[in-house]
């Protein structure tokens, strides 16, 4: 069996990658229009930084596992297709700012027809609308081949995608049921999975039920986010602690404790991007009050982040023109380097507007990456990149903690307090260090929901 997926992105690659190390007998080659993406995952310094994958791919790159641009024969080869590419929200034209724009999806799609020889199984990996997979089919159809269209959205996290992808919680394979081939394919690619997943856990629907889930899942897990960030803002009007109420509210069997840390705002390339999906496909069939109650979500997300940086400047007296604001992270969460739909750049953004200096230190996004996401040059006296938390803090005003790094934790804060100006702030948008510590160095801290914003 020879897998084949188009796209090494942050789905592809570590997703390709685990494959390979737990079917050995398969060949898997990854490929992708990027050439500097490939000579990097051929490199020893991975595009994507997730904690454990170095040694997935020491592991399997070269014997199973190949990383190439060489699109055609790859698909040529292979029994199976993997489509991972991009599927940003439009910019342009019909749906421009919520439906998502399939053009790199169909381009694969004329790609896979264009140069199979025979048909093969299909498998939409991106996250995509409902109904894309006819996309897919109907360009496949034209070739007379015989294909099957399958969607397996991929419910990694950045950050833990190799435990994610060790040991999901379920494996979601859409296709068509019912028809002989159409279970023929499911199983297929089922049995891929069932190497290490348990049976229980591969969960078969139709195709659209399967594309459906996807946007659900994130957008359910967006909206608990927006709701607890919601409450956030009574707690800082009441005296209220956010922590305490998540936890409270978390122990709840029927609710769970899981994502509900109040934080700016959620970031990364999925949870905004699904949640507009969603949104469009309300409008579109007509259902605006389903519509809205979606759109509330990303509302409330974009409310979280602009609070924050308000209530930096408010506490900074209003003025931040000239001032040294050190930034501690600028990934939208931690262990990743990616920096899509960071709430790092809009609230770093609103900073920019009123002329604050700003001093960033993040573990793993590049200086490039942080001035590109800014819009700023290198030239840009106002934005300096530091090589430690340290440094970054050197002489500013105010820490803006911005990404729950566990390094952040630990630093020595009795040093950095004697390093910077008085009165020294600290705007933790983590709730993530020890407060009464910090208040005990001489800090000023401001949490997120901690009831003292104003
Ligand atoms: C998400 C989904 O979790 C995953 O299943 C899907 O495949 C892709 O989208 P990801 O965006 O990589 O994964 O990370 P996630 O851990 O979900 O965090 C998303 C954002 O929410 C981050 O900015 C994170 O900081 C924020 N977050 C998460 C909170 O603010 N509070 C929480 O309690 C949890
Ligand atoms: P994700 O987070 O969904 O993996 P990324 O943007 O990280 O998204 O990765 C998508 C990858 O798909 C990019 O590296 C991009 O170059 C690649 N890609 C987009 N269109 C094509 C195409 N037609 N053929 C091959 N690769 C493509």
């Amino acid at each position: 069996m020879r897998i084949c997926c188009i796209g090494a992105g942050y789905v592809g690659g570590p997703t390709m990658s685990m494959i390979a190390l737990k079917c050995a007998d398969m060949r898997v080659d990854v490929v992708d229009i990027n050439a500097d993406r490939i000579r990097a995952w051929n490199s020893d310094s991975l595009p994507v930084f997730e904690p454990g994958l170095d040694d997935v791919v020491r592991q399997t790159r070269g014997k199973n596992l190949f990383f190439s641009t060489d699109v055609d024969s790859a698909i040529e080869g292979a029994d199976i297709v993997f489509i991972s590419v991009n599927t940003p929200t439009k910019t342009y034209g019909y749906g421009a700012g919520s439906a998502s724009d399939l053009s790199f999806v169909e381009s694969c799609a004329r790609k896979i027809a264009e140069v199979s020889k025979s048909g093969k199984i299909v498998v939409e990996k991106s996250t995509m609308p409902v109904r894309t997979a006819d996309v897919i089919k109907t360009i496949l159809a034209s070739t007379g081949k015989e294909f099957h269209v399958l969607s397996n959205p991929e419910f990694l996290a950045e950050g833990t995608a190799v435990s994610d992808l060790e040991n999901p919680d379920r494996v979601l394979i859409g296709g068509d049921e019912s028809s002989p081939e159409g279970r023929k394919a499911i199983e297929e690619l089922a049995s891929i999975y069932a190497r290490w997943v348990p049976r229980e856990r591969i969960i078969t629907t139709n195709l659209w039920s399967s594309e459906l889930s996807k946007l659900t899942a994130n957008a359910f897990l967006a909206q608990r986010i927006s709701s607890i960030n919601s409450i956030s803002a009574l707690c800082e009007a009441t005296g209220a602690d956010i922590d305490q109420v998540a936890r409270a509210v978390g122990a709840d069997s029927r609710i769970g404790s899981s994502f509900l840390r109040s934080s700016i705002g959620y970031g990364g390339s999925c949870f905004q991007k699904d949640l507009l999906n969603l949104v469009y496909l309300c409008e579109h069939f007509h259902l605006p009050e389903a519509a809205a109650y979606w759109r509330a979500v990303t509302d409330m997300n974009a409310y979280q982040k602009r609070r924050f940086a308000r209530a930096v400047l408010d506490s900074l007296f209003g003025n931040i023109r000239g001032k040294k604001l050190a930034v501690f992270g600028f990934a939208f969460k931690e262990n990743t380097n990616d920096t899509r739909e960071s709430p790092a750049i809009d609230i770093c953004g609103d900073f920019l507007k009123e002329n604050a200096n700003l001093a960033f230190y993040d573990p793993k996004v590049s200086a490039e990456q942080i001035r590109s996401d800014l819009g700023v040059s290198a030239e840009d006296p106002r934005v300096e990149i530091c090589t430690s938390a340290y440094e970054a803090a050197n002489g500013a005003h105010a820490i803006v903690l911005l990404t729950h790094w566990e390094e952040f934790k630990t630093l020595d804060y009795s040093k950095i307090k004697e390093s910077m100006c008085t009165p020294a702030w600290i705007f933790d948008g983590r709730n993530c260090l020890d407060h009464s510590r910090l208040i005990g160095l001489g800090f000023l801290v401001r949490g997120i929901g901690k009831g003292n914003l104003p």
